[in-house]
């Protein structure tokens, strides 16, 4: 069991073996309410079923359509229609897109209620079950509105990612593969070599989930409002983000990530902070966990992908704000002209790809 220590409350990682235990442990009790991923409520419906009233429970499908501003209307009227009160549990069941609008809900409604977590994807297990940050769209301005509310306890079960495809699989990695990289040199390459046994191994998850988070505790219990080196966590995120959009979300988030370490890299390598051979090795151990997302990256188009990273809530006009590396263990934020620098650099990099 992990405790973490947040402003508002600590709260607890609890590991449970199934689904059906977990949700055991919301029967009876004070009143639970829950939004399920509606896959995942489709697939383990019975487990749902067996465990909770069905008239509290609501299916909601994971896009990121549904995690805009204009969406959430229905799901807080379902909540106050059926009889949700301030004393009541919110519980979550679902992936990283759903849990930003839980994690907001619970925020807001009430002026905080408590929830609870069950993290049902492989990014959401091992990186943003905690933190407590929550990331809503508005129109086309992604991750614009956003709370700070910890989870009241995160309930972590393993064995429902078995039901998870094997991209969704590859975006977490992404997310395990930037913490250990910001790690150090070392933490890096024993988390590749364990991955080398990827698929078919997947009982060696766990243990990357765990160390996982365990590095991401360290970062938001110093800062958790993300004003100093909580910020390190957003590397590749700021290129990440802005292929996601571009592909209007075709390439998973985590990939979006590797994909958006390796043009952090390539950056720096220009910036003259690491070396050709760096990338070069780093792009050789990340491709088989992006392939072949990078023929879509050549696909989209380099406007719309400065015009992502503009609208950036961290850069203004003319600077990127954005991580780079001098190594593994030593990423530095840096500005960054956006079209001295960054535009033929982006350019260069994305046409490499083959
Ligand atoms: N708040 C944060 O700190 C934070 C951190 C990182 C990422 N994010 C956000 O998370 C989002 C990505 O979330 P995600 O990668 O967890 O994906 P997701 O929630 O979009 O889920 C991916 C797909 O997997 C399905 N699914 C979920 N669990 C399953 C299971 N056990 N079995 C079978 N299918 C299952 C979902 O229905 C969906 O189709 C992005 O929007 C990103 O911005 C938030
Ligand atoms: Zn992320």
């Amino acid at each position: 069991m992990m405790e973490i220590k947040s402003r508002s409350h600590s709260y607890t990682v609890q590991r449970f073996p199934d689904l059906r235990t977990t949700l055991r442990e919301f029967a009876g009790g004070a009143e639970v309410y829950c939004l399920a991923d509606q896959r995942v409520f489709s697939l383990y419906q019975q487990d749902f079923l067996a465990v909770l009233p069905p008239e509290r429970t609501l299916a909601v499908e994971a896009t990121e359509e549904q995690k805009s501003f204009e969406r959430l209307t229905p799901i807080f009227l379902w909540l106050l229609q059926k009889g949700l009160r301030r004393d009541g549990i919110l519980l979550v069941v679902w992936g990283g897109v759903l849990q930003d609008i839980g994690c907001f809900v619970a925020s807001v409604l009430f002026r905080g209620l408590r929830w609870e977590l069950v993290p049902t994807t492989l990014l959401a297990q091992c990186d943003s079950c905690i933190g407590s940050k929550s990331s809503i769209n508005i129109q086309s301005f992604k991750n614009q509105i956003g709370t700070f509310y910890a989870p009241h306890r995160v309930c972590l079960t393993f064995s429902v990612l078995k039901t998870l495809p094997w991209d969704e699989i590859r975006s977490g990695l992404g997310e395990v593969i930037k913490l250990h990289l910001l790690t150090s040199e070392k933490a890096f390459q024993q988390l590749m070599a364990d991955l080398k046994s990827l698929p078919g191994n997947e009982q060696a998850l766990p243990k990357w989930i765990m160390r996982s988070l365990q590095i991401k505790q360290a970062y938001i219990e110093k800062d958790e409002f993300d004003k100093g080196v909580r910020n390190l966590l957003n590397y590749g995120h700021t290129f990440g983000h802005a292929y996601e959009s571009a592909s209007h979300y075709s390439i998973p988030h985590g990939i979006a990530v590797t994909l958006g370490m390796l043009s952090a890299t390539y950056v720096s390598g220009q910036m003259g902070w690491v070396g050709p051979d760096y990338f070069r090795e780093l792009k050789h151990r990340l491709l088989p966990w992006y392939r072949p997302y990078e023929q879509k990256l050549k696909s989209l188009d380099l406007g719309e992908i400065l015009g992502a990273i503009k609208r950036d809530k961290k850069n203004t006009q003319r600077a990127i704000n954005c991580i780079l590396t001098r190594g593994a263990g030593r990423m530095e934020k840096s500005g960054i002209d956006l079209e001295g620098q960054l535009r033929p650099w982006l350019e260069e990099f994305i046409s490499s790809q083959c």
